[in-house]
């Protein structure tokens, strides 16, 4: 299931394709993190970096030559030091750069200021993640420095930079097969991780435990980590988008809201389900919860190929709108509150964004002025939510405190969509039945 050695190799060449001529492209790996003395955050490689080489160590960087005779593709990384091995593990050097991830060329890390000025050299344009890291920009300048130091003895210095992502994050926009494996693999892994929740949950168990629980269920099926902060929130922390405290009881009668998908071989998942503590959804929790569903069923339906992005998210804007008037939330009519965005106060968060390396994945929204018009092999997510401020006083105390969004991971197929995160109950019917099957 692994994306393969051939298809990193086709990346490459697809981005080196679309480079002007004459130019260099250069990625650097992500940086360790120190969390408190002695240690360091889990290191996560950097998504382009990982996009184009499946090398997954710190302090590499990687080059881009098209058109070199003695090698278009150069990488920088760690030399081999069995001291350091000892205590922090193994590392290829540049000798299993070439032999394990095709590197045509690789260098030491601590020789780049040495050697990239020469590679540079001669080369009309370099494309690089301009302004993505102050450190980066400044190496960068100072490689190109060395070669502009050098001009009265014939050194040719580039005459553009050209920004790399545009390019590359095209690319990773569109999912090819294997890497729908990869995603279909981690949306069941965490769909499963979703079911086994709410199996757990009663009232009395703490958010953390239900936390657990996921991430248990990740790791049992070969995600080790998440593709993001795991969100569990019961009762009014439902209402807060991204709470990761995850740290209070659930109570009897609250809502539990959980946000919670894998990453596998750096792919996430982004799942969201809400159910109640207890078993049963209360009539209030029921009618926004089927509003919600209702909102993120139609905008899923109109998901296909020449739809544009913004349609999901219009669709779930009418449906939640129209609902709340009936329901009594908002006053009004329709069209007006929502030119007046008075759905906001409930609904505040657009209805999802790319999923892919990232889970918030990059590619652009728009091209132009024009909202992008979806294609087969797209990732994105459908997540509309209705969160009603425990404070808010322009509604009948009983909508109080109840926060509900669902979420699934949907790609654009040549026929329309596919939901990847569809086994994880969705309907009331469905929740409640599961619930108390594991409460019987
Ligand atoms: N988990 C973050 C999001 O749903 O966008
Ligand atoms: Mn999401
Ligand atoms: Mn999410």
């Amino acid at each position: 299931m692994n994306i393969s050695k051939q298809e990193f190799a086709r990346r490459r060449k697809n981005l080196m394709a679309q480079l002007e001529p004459d130019s260099i492209a250069i990625v650097p790996s992500a940086r360790e993190l120190t969390r408190n003395r002695d240690c360091d955050y889990p290191f996560r490689q950097d998504s382009d970096f990982f996009y184009l080489t499946g090398f997954s160590e710190p302090e590499a960087v990687l080059v881009l030559l098209p058109g070199r005779k003695h090698g278009q593709y150069v990488l920088f990384c760690r030399d081999r030091d069995p001291a350091m091995e000892l205590w922090n593990g193994y590392r290829a050097g540049p000798e299993g750069a070439c032999a394990d991830f095709a590197a045509d060329d690789a260098f030491p890390i601590s020789d780049i200021d040495d050697i990239l000025p020469g590679l540079i050299e001669g080369r009309e344009r370099v494309y690089y993640a301009m302004g993505g890291h102050a450190e980066f920009d400044r190496k960068v300048m100072s490689w190109v420095n060395v070669i502009r130091s050098k001009v009265r003895s014939g050194a040719h210095p580039p005459g553009e930079f050209l920004d790399l992502n545009h390019l590359l994050h095209d690319l990773r926009l569109y999912k090819s097969a294997a890497e729908i494996r990869v995603m279909r693999k981690a949306a069941k892994i965490s769909a499963a991780a979703h079911v086994r929740a709410m199996q757990f949950c009663k009232p009395g168990v703490n958010e953390y435990e239900l936390e657990a629980e996921i991430r248990h269920e990740f790791a049992s099926n070969g995600a080790r980590d998440a593709a993001y902060s795991t969100i569990v929130g019961a009762g009014n922390n439902g209402c807060i988008l991204h709470y990761i405290e995850n740290c209070e009881t659930v109570k009897d009668g609250d809502l539990v809201l959980i946000d919670a998908g894998c990453e596998l071989q750096c792919y996430a998942a982004d799942i969201t389900r809400t159910f109640p503590a207890n078993g049963k959804f209360s009539k209030e929790q029921k009618a926004l919860y089927e509003l919600v569903l209702k909102a993120q069923l139609a905008a899923i339906k109109i998901i296909k190929p020449g739809s544009h992005w913004n349609q999901a998210h219009d669709v779930t804007v009418k449906v939640i709108t129209k609902g709340l008037v009936e329901l009594g939330l908002l006053k009004g009519t329709v069209k007006k509150l929502i030119e007046a965005g008075a759905y906001k106060d409930f609904y505040m968060h657009r209805a999802g964004h790319w999923l892919g390396m990232d889970v918030h994945d990059v590619g652009d929204y728009k091209v132009g002025d024009e909202w992008r018009v979806l294609e087969e092999g797209m990732v994105l997510t459908v997540e509309p939510g209705i969160y009603v401020a425990p404070d808010n006083k322009k509604v009948a105390k009983k909508w109080r405190g109840i926060g509900i969004r669902i979420e699934d991971d949907v790609l654009v197929t040549k026929e329309g969509h596919d939901v990847l995160s569809d086994e994880v109950p969705k309907t009331v019917k469905e929740i409640e039945a599961l619930m108390a099957k594991s409460n019987s």
